[in-house]
C-alpha cells in the first residue's frame, strides 16, 4: 500500500460527503451497528464502492460506511469492520483508519465485544480501554514505514487518549453504574481461546479478551490520532464458567445492551 491509496480512497469518499467534516471516527463492533438509527442526513457509501476498501465478510457486520450528524455532531462510523481472523493482512484490515486521518480526522473511537478475565466483571458491562497486550501478534506497522504517517518506531507509552478515556468512564457510569478500566489482550483468533490462554493471560495483566481493536489502534496511534476505546464484555472468558462459548452468547449480550452502548457513544460525541 502507498500513500496513493490511501489519498484516492479518501478523495472517493470526499467525493461522497461534500464538505461536510466529521468530528470523530466510530468503528462499530459486534451488534453495535444499532447506532445507525441516531444519524440525520446520513449517507452511506459501501466499502465495496471505495477504491482500495476490503469488503467485510463476516455474518452481522454491514460493510458500509455512515457519515452524518448525531445531535448536529458530524461523525464517520464503520458499520462492520475487518479482521485478521477473517485471513485479510493487518495492512489491509486497517486501511480505512489513514484514510480517516487523510480526510481530516482526528479523534478515533473503537468498540468491541470481549470476553471478562477480570473476575469483578460480569456479561452486559462495559469497559473503557485503557492499555493493551499485543507482544504475541504480528504488528499493524510491519513491512515499510510510511513516514507520511509517523516515525519507524512509534511510541505506545499512551496509545488511548486519557481525557477521552475519562469522558468514557464518566458516561459508563451514568448509564450502566458499573463502570471498568482495564488491559485488553488482543488475540488472532477466530477460535476463542483455551481456559490455560485466560490464566496466563489474567497473570500478565489483562482484564478482557478480544479479537480485534489494537491493529486499528496502533496504526491511529502511529498517525497521531486521539484514540479511545470501549468495550463491551460479552461474556466471562473460557474456563470462567463452566459453558463452551459462542458466537450466539457474544450477539445475544451485545443485542442486550445495544441501546445503552447507543447512549454513551450519543453522549460522547458530543462532549468530547
Ligand atoms: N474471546 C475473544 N474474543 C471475544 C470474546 C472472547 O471471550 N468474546 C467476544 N469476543
Amino acid at each position: 500500500m502507498e500513500l496513493k491509496d490511501y489519498q484516492t480512497a479518501a478523495d472517493y469518499i470526499r467525493s461522497k460527503i461534500g464538505n461536510i467534516n466529521p468530528k470523530i471516527a466510530i468503528i462499530l463492533g459486534s451488534g453495535l451497528g444499532v447506532l445507525t438509527e441516531d444519524f440525520e442526513n446520513l449517507i452511506k457509501i459501501k466499502y465495496q464502492d471505495i477504491p482500495g476498501f476490503p469488503v467485510s465478510t463476516v455474518a452481522g457486520h454491514a460493510g458500509e460506511l455512515l457519515i452524518g450528524t448525531i445531535d448536529g455532531v458530524p461523525v464517520l462510523a464503520m458499520n462492520g469492520r475487518f479482521h485478521y481472523y477473517e485471513g485479510y493482512s493487518l495492512e489491509t484490515a486497517t486501511f480505512p483508519i489513514r484514510v480517516f486521518k487523510l480526510l481530516g480526522i482526528n479523534d478515533l473511537l473503537l468498540t468491541n465485544a470481549s470476553g471478562g478475565i477480570n473476575l469483578d466483571y460480569q456479561a452486559g458491562d462495559f469497559m473503557v480501554i485503557t492499555d493493551h497486550l499485543s507482544f504475541f501478534a504480528e504488528s499493524a506497522l510491519r513491512g515499510k514505514n510510511m513516514d507520511e504517517f509517523g516515525p519507524r518506531f512509534p511510541g505506545m507509552s499512551q496509545v488511548y487518549d486519557k481525557e477521552l478515556s475519562e469522558k468514557l468512564f464518566d458516561l459508563i457510569n451514568k448509564y450502566t453504574q458499573r463502570p471498568h478500566k482495564g488491559v485488553y489482550a488482543y488475540m488472532k483468533g477466530p477460535a476463542y481461546e483455551t481456559p490455560a490462554e485466560i490464566r496466563a493471560l489474567r497473570i500478565l495483566g489483562a482484564d478482557a479478551v478480544g479479537m480485534s481493536t489494537v491493529p486499528e489502534a496502533i496504526v491511529a496511534k502511529h498517525c497521531g490520532m486521539r484514540v479511545s476505546g470501549v468495550s463491551c464484555i460479552t461474556n466471562m472468558a473460557s474456563g470462567i464458567e463452566q459453558k463452551e462459548l459462542s458466537h450466539e452468547e457474544v450477539s445475544e449480550t451485545a443485542n442486550k445492551v445495544k441501546y445503552t452502548f447507543k447512549n454513551i457513544v450519543k453522549d460522547f460525541v458530543k462532549e468530547i
